[in-house]
């Protein structure tokens, strides 16, 4: 086992953490409390490379690895979380899901502006009555000629109001269950798709979340997305390297508390001595060190096998399920060493709770995870 990161990988997390600090940090603050979407600061990270690392440059993308992308993830959330989701759906959930399954005329068209940060993206599996049970897709593309005819709601749609181009999820044929499934690449601005409210969050506040209509929106039939019939299949592998990403973010807010509660402790002063020198904090710092690091190896495990070529989708929703977990509990334990303080947003350990919440919740419950875990231990 190599616990070395290449010099590339360490360059890419240099320049991950110097723009988060020097271009997104100061803004932070306000974009949280005035819900603001961050479109400048996506615009420099787009001409980074940081919206389509793991893309081929023959799409216009980074070509860099899963771990590469993990670490940038990581410094990307720490300083700000809601730009972590942003930049992971577009990278995971839809870069990588075009370019493994589009046809070469999605690529061009669609794939290219999406990894150059041109255009953004967005995923729209769940609805109102299909979130965790995705199979029960209720919204439908029937054909029509060259086209499908889109009708249906989708709900809780991250990207949802600032992107440019939609994956969306549709039934085809009813009678074939979750085979009769199919995803379409849908522009904005089509007629007949519209959206709901911006919804007020508790937590990652600068992206933008909403629901989707489609009233006989019109698809041309040349964007389906790997076939009719593909759409779940495509959904649920496209998840498995989300999964991914939402552990990085996680590990990141994580990382991010920890941190802010080393450097406050030794600040404060109580009863005579900076607070650090209580062991009543040192055992809250141990323990968030150890979460931190146990969920950062989970969730570059998960990465390295996925950049092997190998199985990782248990690995990806241990790490998921885990960096969530211990996202909440480290956010909470930094609120707790911070006292009173740590309840104001100044101090900005409260937005790392309201952030990681979010994170046990999006890309599967953390339910879900350990049903897709379960199952693939006992399936043998
Ligand atoms: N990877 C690959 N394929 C998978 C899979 C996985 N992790 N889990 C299931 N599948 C496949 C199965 O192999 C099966 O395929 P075939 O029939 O072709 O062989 C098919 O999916 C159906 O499998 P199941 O019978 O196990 O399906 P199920 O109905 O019991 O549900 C589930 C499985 C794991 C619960 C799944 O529905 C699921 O993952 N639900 C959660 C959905 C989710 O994560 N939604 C998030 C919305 S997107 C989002 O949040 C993005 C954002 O904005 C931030």
């Amino acid at each position: 086992m190599n616990f070395e990161f290449s010099e590339e990988q360490r360059m890419i997390q240099e320049s991950a953490k110097d723009f988060a600090e020097k271009e997104i940090a100061p803004t932070a603050i306000e974009r949280d409390k005035n819900a603001v979407f961050p479109a400048e600061i996506l615009k420099k990270m787009g001409e980074l490379g940081f919206m389509g690392m793991m893309v081929s440059p023959d799409y216009g993308g980074a070509g860099m690895d899963t771990i590469s992308y993990v670490l940038a993830m990581i410094e990307i959330s720490k300083v700000d979380a809601s730009l972590g989701v942003i930049m992971s759906v577009n990278n995971s959930l839809v870069c990588w899901g075009l370019e493994e399954y589009g046809s070469e005329f999605i690529k061009k068209k669609y794939l290219i502006p999406l990894a150059q940060g041109e255009k953004l993206g967005a995923f729209a599996l769940s609805e109102p009555e299909a979130g965790s049970d995705a199979t029960k897709q209720k919204t439908t593309a029937d054909k029509d000629g060259d086209f499908y005819l889109l009708n249906g709601i989708k709900n809780w749609i991250t990207n949802g109001l600032s992107a440019d181009c939609y994956l969306v999820v549709a039934t085809t044929d009813k009678e074939k269950g979750h085979h009769g499934i199919s995803t379409f690449v849908v522009e904005k601005g089509w007629e007949g798709f519209g959206h709901g409210v911006k919804e007020d969050k508790l937590g990652i506040r600068s992206s933008d979340t909403c629901s989707l209509t489609f009233e006989n929106c019109k698809v041309p039939k040349e964007n389906i997305v790997w076939g009719e019939g593909k759409g779940f299949n495509f959904a649920m592998n496209t998840l498995n390297g989300g999964r991914i990403g939402i552990a990085a973010q996680a590990v990141g807010i994580a990382e991010a508390s920890l941190n802010r509660a080393v450097k406050y402790s030794k600040e404060r002063k109580a009863f005579g001595t900076e607070i650090a020198n209580h062991q009543a904090i040192q055992f809250k710092i141990a323990d968030m060190a150890v979460k931190v690091n146990a969920a950062k190896m989970l969730t570059l495990k998960a990465a390295a096998l996925k950049d092997a070529g190998k199985k990782f989708y248990t690995e990806a929703a241990m790490a998921k399920l885990y960096s969530s977990k211990i996202a909440v509990e480290c956010a909470l334990e930094a609120i707790q060493i911070h006292g009173g303080y740590g309840y104001v947003r100044e101090y900005i350990v409260e937005r790392y709770l309201r952030d990681s919440k979010i994170t046990e919740i999006y890309e599967g419950t953390s339910e879900i995870q350990k049903i897709v875990i379960a199952r693939s231990l006992l399936k043998d």
